[in-house]
């Protein structure tokens, strides 16, 4: 089977500089021929999916791990989670602090009985692995923090997407996401997240829950966007249960999005099916996601205003 995959790094309000995409598409790019070499060269797609988490979560433009915004209290706390679609096995880590990758964690969970852990959980799991202690702050994150804390805490969300130049005004809707079909059919989906910054202490992540992150056999989903939006939608899980009852992908993205259009919802998605068709949806203006056909690389950065849904 070819294998296929796309990933993303977020969604957004607006791309302001062009240097900035260019800069995004760089990245994102990079990181999609780097995994797609390994699905070529025959890893799985868990693999495929750990790997390209990995690499979104050390990039500091996005908004988990290294990079992760800050929460209302100053603190960094991230989730992760990732869905083995042929066992159809879901795992999580929920605000968990002070490590270099959740999804590992997350990864780790998968063949443990215990399949979703929370804060103090994931603490013990990452002592009892031997994690390093890893502090994901950037001065960039910190300066947000320190600037919102001078305004009082007005505002409601972090920006997430840009380090360095100004490609997004404000968003709060950064996370990072992968979804992979590897040579043998088999479909996995991770995703792992900062939050939405500023959010109350214990505020959970639609990112570490099936509503965020979702694969059977039949489809795998990663979403992004304001986590009580996607919630609300149940959006990942809702793709792929369509998907099982017979809609396309495309068919399924576009009812689900039609419906969290509606529903005034501010959120993206991507995702594959086993057939190895892709997708990605999106009510915000951007979404930054790229992907491999098997024949070429390219990307959502500049789809605008062409509708709720695309595919390649
Ligand atoms: N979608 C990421 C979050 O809201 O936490």
């Amino acid at each position: 089977m070819q294998p296929k995959l796309i990933i993303h790094g977020g969604a957004g309000s607006s791309l302001k500089s062009k240097g900035g995409i260019q800069a995004v598409r760089q990245d994102l790019h990079g990181i999609v021929q780097d995994v797609y070499d390994r699905l070529a060269a025959g890893a799985s797609a868990t693999e495929a999916v750990i790997l390209g988490c990995q690499l979104l979560e050390d990039n500091p433009r996005f908004n988990a791990g290294t990079g992760s915004v800050l929460q209302s209290d100053g603190q960094i706390r991230m989730s992760a989670s990732l869905m083995d679609g042929a066992a159809q096995r879901f795992s999580g880590v929920i605000n968990v602090a002070r490590v270099q990758h959740p999804i590992d964690l997350a990864a780790y969970l998968q063949q443990e009985q215990d399949h979703v852990l929370s804060d103090y959980g994931s603490a013990e799991l990452a002592r009892l692995l031997g994690c390093p202690v890893y502090d994901p702050a950037t001065d960039l994150r910190l300066q947000e923090w320190l600037e919102e804390r001078s305004g009082n805490f007005t505002r409601e969300m972090a920006g997430v997407v840009a380090e360095g130049e100004p490609i997004a005004s404000e968003a709060g809707r950064g996370t990072i996401g992968v979804v992979a079909l590897d040579q043998e059919g088999r479909l996995a989906a991770g995703t792992s997240t900062g939050g939405k910054g500023f959010e109350r202490m214990g505020r959970v992540s639609d990112s570490a829950m099936p509503a965020g992150n979702y694969a059977n056999p039949q489809a795998g989903i990663s979403c992004t966007g304001i986590g009580e939006d996607i919630i609300d939608e149940c959006l990942a899980a809702k793709i792929v249960i369509r998907v099982t009852d017979g809609l396309s992908l495309a068919q399924a993205f576009e009812r689900s999005l039609t419906e969290a259009q509606q529903n005034q919802r501010d959120l993206g998605a991507i995702g594959l099916d086993r057939t190895g068709a892709i997708a990605w949806g999106k009510t915000s203006e951007i979404l930054l996601a790229a992907y491999h056909t098997g024949a070429r690389i390219d990307d959502t950065l500049e789809w605008v205003n062409q509708g709720l849904v695309g595919t390649a």
